[in-house]
């Protein structure tokens, strides 16, 4: 219940911070449900703790989130895993994951 509750505020809130008052591009369309839909692919590798040469992204800045995918996805950053997993990833999906996941507790 608890958790519900804190995820409702979170929804409210990211609505309001991200969509009226910063209105930040690279989080533009970001959507916490299709973000949370689409997080069953990620988190096979990414844990809620760091393992193998993996970093956990819980609880990470959404925009920090946001802008190593579109690295990856630009392949400015070196990872084959990721640049492949990005690669298959459009602009709202990227904005979505990362909503989600800065919600999730580190
Ligand atoms: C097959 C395993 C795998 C999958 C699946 C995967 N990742 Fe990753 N991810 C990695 C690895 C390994 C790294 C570290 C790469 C590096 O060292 O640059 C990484 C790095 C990242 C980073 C950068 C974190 C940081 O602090 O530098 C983000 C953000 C990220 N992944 C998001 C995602 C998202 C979102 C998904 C799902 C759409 C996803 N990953 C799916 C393995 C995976």
């Amino acid at each position: 219940m608890v958790k519900i509750v804190f995820k409702f505020f979170a929804v409210v809130s990211y609505l309001l911070i991200f969509r009226v008052l910063l209105a930040e591009p690279l989080l533009d369309g970001a959507d916490f449900d299709y973000g949370e839909y689409l997080s069953g692919q990620c988190v096979t590798c990414h844990q809620s703790s760091s393992d193998k040469g993996i970093p956990a992204i819980n609880g990470a800045e959404a925009l920090y989130i946001a802008k190593r995918l579109v690295l990856y996805k630009n392949k400015e950053l070196e990872n084959e895993v990721m640049q492949l997993v990005a690669s298959a990833l459009d602009k709202e999906e990227i904005a979505s994951l990362a909503i989600y996941f800065n919600s999730l507790e580190k």
